[in-house]
């Protein structure tokens, strides 16, 4: 691909800075689960939004996400304490005190069952990594669900469109630590078939 513009010698260094700007977020991103309550400014949660609209979905069906930032402490706390209820520890905050949450919901598609979850660990992915390249802490939710499980009219607070469920979500924010860069290494099971 040419840059409009570029020099091809060039060319070859943009993509190097680039596969490093992205190798780095990848060995950033980390789970971080204790937050500060400073809220993350509507310029991030923007960019990160588009980088969850970049997401592979399958299909190319993305007008079946729909995207929901929560930063109302209410909703975030009736929530927390439906969770909480549902893994039977009243101390459990599933938002690990972050403020907040972004919820993506999927319109399930009768001829490939499932499919949805996988669209949104797709978009949230794409998120967390927006959101360690913006320099926040973050961290994959699924917990929230069986909150959602214990009292469901909750659901009915997110305003979602017609025929849409909520499947994954994410917290972004501040945690007083910073990261810690962590080595990549192919270590999980694996093999090469050549
Ligand atoms: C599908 C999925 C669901 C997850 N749900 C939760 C969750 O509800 N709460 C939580 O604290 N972490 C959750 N995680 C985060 C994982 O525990 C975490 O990614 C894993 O331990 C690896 O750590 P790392 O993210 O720091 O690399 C989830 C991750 C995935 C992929």
């Amino acid at each position: 691909m040419q840059i409009p513009g570029m020099q091809p010698g060039l060319l070859f260094m943009e993509m190097e800075k680039l596969k490093m700007e992205l190798m780095n977020a990848i060995a950033m991103r980390q789970s971080v689960r204790k937050y500060n309550a400073t809220l993350v400014s509507s310029e991030d949660i923007d960019t990160i939004l588009q980088a969850g609209c970049a997401a592979p979905v399958a299909g190319g069906g993305h007008e079946r996400i729909h995207l929901t930032v929560i930063q109302n402490k209410e909703l975030l706390a009736k929530i927390g304490a439906a969770t909480a209820k549902a893994f039977g520890n009243e101390k459990f905050d599933p938002f690990y005190g972050a403020g907040t949450f972004l919820l993506v919901s999927v319109k399930p598609k009768e001829s490939e069952p499932n499919i949805e979850i996988a669209d949104g660990a797709c978009v949230v992915e794409n998120m967390l990594l927006a959101a360690t390249g913006l320099g926040l802490a973050s961290v994959y939710l699924w917990s929230f669900r069986w909150g959602l499980k214990e009292q469901p009219e909750l659901v009915d607070e997110f305003g979602l469109p017609e025929g849409f469920v909520p499947v994954s979500g994410a917290v972004i924010g501040y945690a007083d630590d910073t990261l810690k860069e962590r080595q990549l290494a192919l270590n999980v099971s694996h093999n090469i078939i050549k």
